[in-house]
């Protein structure tokens, strides 16, 4: 019978094409060839009617057959693809999750601020606390209750920015912290350090910042002398700097101050033989400082007549320049991380 061998023709040429289908372009050629409407199977289905009467159910049940067996192995072929596409896949991007990670750079403390907190916990022994004052300052505070009135000279070298308010100005030095810290605490006995940024109105250069922080140390009570700053700021340097250092406290004038000095220390790179760092006079300039002025203590609230103090101000980007031969302070403030991850 013509049509059973037509059949079994088709069945075997499209399961031999079938297994040389290896991708999904390939499987949809051979189901528009063999199922398609222009198909081979389809073409051989339609032929059905022509045949004579008792051909036909044999005919019929054997093309539904074959109908049936191609299409089953039309699905698991596909399936059969698919998989090894995944499989491709999968090899192809795969992930080696045993790898070491890449680590997160951590951030780490500024050199000032780094500075900042060793100066605290050493004024913290020796009982002074920490006051915050604001950056933004009266000019009434930041000179007129300091001694330091608008004509006076002393302002010359502390120009500043100003706000819209001539009256407002950035601090530019942290000693008008001294006034706040006195106004709060009048008449009791106080010990405070005020830490923070400053301004200056200057050319920046490698020496000399706009902005630049300060700790101010103040203390006030009865019986204050001179020889209680010079212990404080001995025990200080000791501390920073290691044991043993000398200490030199010349004779200098501040506005807020009487009497005011410079306060030097024995060049921690020559140990006080001259060297470039200390410019080969063996000293090393850390502080400015004093006895505080009986009208910067009247202005504070306390009555120069009982009460007296001393007061000195640092810088800790000075600080940390002498300690780790920093050469140039635009380095703290310019982001730049291949100077900052030294620290
Ligand atoms: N405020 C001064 C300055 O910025 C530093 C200073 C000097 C502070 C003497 C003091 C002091 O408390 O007694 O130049």
């Amino acid at each position: 019978m013509k049509m059973l061998d037509q059949l079994k023709t088709i069945e075997e040429d499209a399961l031999a094409t079938l297994a040389a289908a290896h991708d999904a372009a390939g499987l949809e050629g051979w189901r528009v060839a063999v199922l398609g409407r222009k198909g081979s199977l389809t073409h051989a289905l339609r032929g059905l009617g022509q045949l004579p009467r008792d051909e036909r159910p044999a005919a019929g049940a054997e093309a539904n057959r074959v109908k049936d067996r191609l299409e089953a192995a039309f699905s698991a072929h596909q399936e059969v693809l698919q998989q090894a596409e995944i499989a491709a896949t999968l090899a192809a991007e795969a992930v080696d999750v045993t790898l070491p990670g890449r680590p997160p750079s951590l951030g780490r403390i500024h050199p000032s601020n780094a500075v900042l907190r060793r100066i605290y916990a050493i004024f913290g022994q020796m009982g002074f606390q920490v006051y915050d004052a604001p950056d933004v300052e009266l000019d009434e505070i930041n000179f007129q209750l300091l001694n330091i009135p608008p004509d006076h000279p002393a302002r010359d070298m502390q120009d500043t920015f100003y706000t819209k308010d001539p009256a407002v100005l950035l601090r530019t030095h942290t000693s008008p912290g001294q006034i706040r810290a006195m106004r709060q605490f009048a008449p009791a006995p106080l010990r405070v350090i005020l830490p923070g940024k400053c301004f200056r109105y200057e050319q920046v250069t490698a020496r000399s910042e706009f902005m630049f922080h300060q700790v101010e140390g103040l203390a006030v009570g009865k019986g204050i002398t001179m020889a209680d700053l010079k212990g404080t700021l001995q025990e200080f340097a000791n501390q920073l700097y290691g044991e043993g250092r000398q200490l030199r406290f010349r004779c200098s004038y501040f506005p807020f101050v009487e009497p005011g000095v410079e306060v030097d220390m024995d060049c921690i790179l020559c140990g006080g033989r001259g060297c470039r760092l200390c410019k080969y006079s063996g000293w090393l300039e850390i502080s400015g400082a004093g006895m505080v002025h009986p009208v910067v203590l009247r202005n504070g609230g306390y009555d120069p007549a009982i009460y007296t103090g001393f007061a000195f101000g640092m810088g800790p980007e000075r600080i940390t320049m002498l300690k780790h031969s920093i050469d140039d302070i635009r380095y703290f403030f310019s982001n730049d991380v291949r100077f900052l991850e030294q620290f």
